[in-house]
């Protein structure tokens, strides 16, 4: 508890492009959640070097993600938007946390092994306790609620073992954390294959909306989605081009798929298209125009980084302090 508020903390790896996936199932969700929550948003560059980077285009993006946390409406008075490594309490706790965590249960990590074999020329241990610096920023900030996706699930999962097994030796010294699992959850899939999850990291540059695309390069993108030969507008599996349509539709205009559904009654795929398209370039435009224009503000920038970043120190050093004292670490003379 921050302020009688409940602690909310996630975090976005500054690879890839930002899709509209990446929008409408977290960030949007994220902007909705400040009202409620202490939140903490994290641009989570230490996991990100556990694949290769090119460092000059590392820190390109890992500043264009925390410009869109702002612009995507993100107050940085009211939320703690923060660079990872600005953070040195995130290295810290997670080398205690990996004394405290199994080989065995990382092994069963499916995001290390899809990783391992993504990337078999260079399987480094930071790849492997990736989970643990997860932990780690979770814990960090006493952090009551997370929301992720279902593919973060399994690393939620074993940042409560990791903390419930450290509670059990030393007292309450941890939160422990619980998913928010958003209402809407919207799960934004391919454009151009309806069964797979849209990626950022898609070879098929019609299969994802990027953040950054123009208006008409979103339209194009909807007019060739993957759709079917049914020829009606119905939510349901069966048709998972249409029911992904509608989805986006719906989690950018807040309708029900019932209400759309009905809204689309007896038009064409034509339209349902068009009309999606134009929805999610009036819900992106703002969204860019204000990224324009704060990409411009480098000394605004520059003070909200550095302050966010002296906020989150100063609730890391609480809780990794009270941690360096309960394993036995000698007092600090001051
Ligand atoms: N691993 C997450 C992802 O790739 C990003 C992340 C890092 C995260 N630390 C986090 C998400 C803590 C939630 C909480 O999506």
């Amino acid at each position: 508890m921050i302020d009688g508020k409940k602690v909310l903390f996630s975090g976005m790896q500054a690879t890839g492009t930002l899709t509209l996936g990446n929008y409408l199932g977290a960030l949007k969700n994220w902007v909705t959640l400040s009202e409620e929550y202490e939140c903490f948003y994290s641009v989570v560059d230490l996991h990100s070097i556990t694949v290769r980077q090119e460092p000059a285009e590392l820190r390109k993006r890992a500043r264009n993600l925390l410009t869109l946390y702002l612009a995507a409406g993100l107050d940085p008075q009211k939320n703690c938007i923060y660079y990872q490594s600005h953070v040195s309490g995130h290295a810290e706790l997670s080398w205690i946390l990996n004394c405290f965590t199994y080989m065995g249960e990382l092994n069963r990590m499916t995001q290390f092994k899809d990783k391992a074999a993504k990337h078999a020329d260079n399987i480094n241990a930071g790849l492997f306790t990736y989970p643990v610096l997860m932990a780690a920023d979770i814990l960090l900030y006493q952090t009551d609620m997370v929301p992720v996706g279902v593919d973060q699930m399994q690393h939620l999962e074993i940042t409560r073992d990791i903390a419930q097994r450290f509670n059990a030796v030393y007292g309450d010294v941890f939160t422990i954390p619980e998913a928010y699992i958003g209402k809407s959850g919207a799960k934004i899939m391919s454009l151009q294959n309806p069964q797979k999850k849209m990626s950022k990291s898609d070879e098929n540059p019609n299969a994802s909306i990027y953040l950054m695309d123009e208006p008409d390069v979103i339209l194009r993108k909807f007019k060739r989605a993957v759709t079917d030969s049914e020829g009606q507008i119905l939510y349901r599996e069966e048709q998972p081009g249409i029911r992904n349509l509608l989805d986006i539709y719906c989690a950018c205009t807040g309708k029900s798929p019932e209400e759309a559904v009905k809204e689309f009654e007896g038009k064409g795929y034509g339209e349902l298209k068009e009309a999606v398209g134009e929805t999610v370039v009036s819900v992106l435009k703002p969204v860019q125009d204000e990224f324009a224009r704060l990409s411009e503000d480098k000394s605004y920038l520059d003070s909200i980084i550095k302050e966010n970043a002296q906020k989150a120190n100063y609730y890391a050093t609480k809780t990794l302090r009270k941690v360096q004292k309960k394993v036995g670490f000698p007092e600090r003379i001051r």
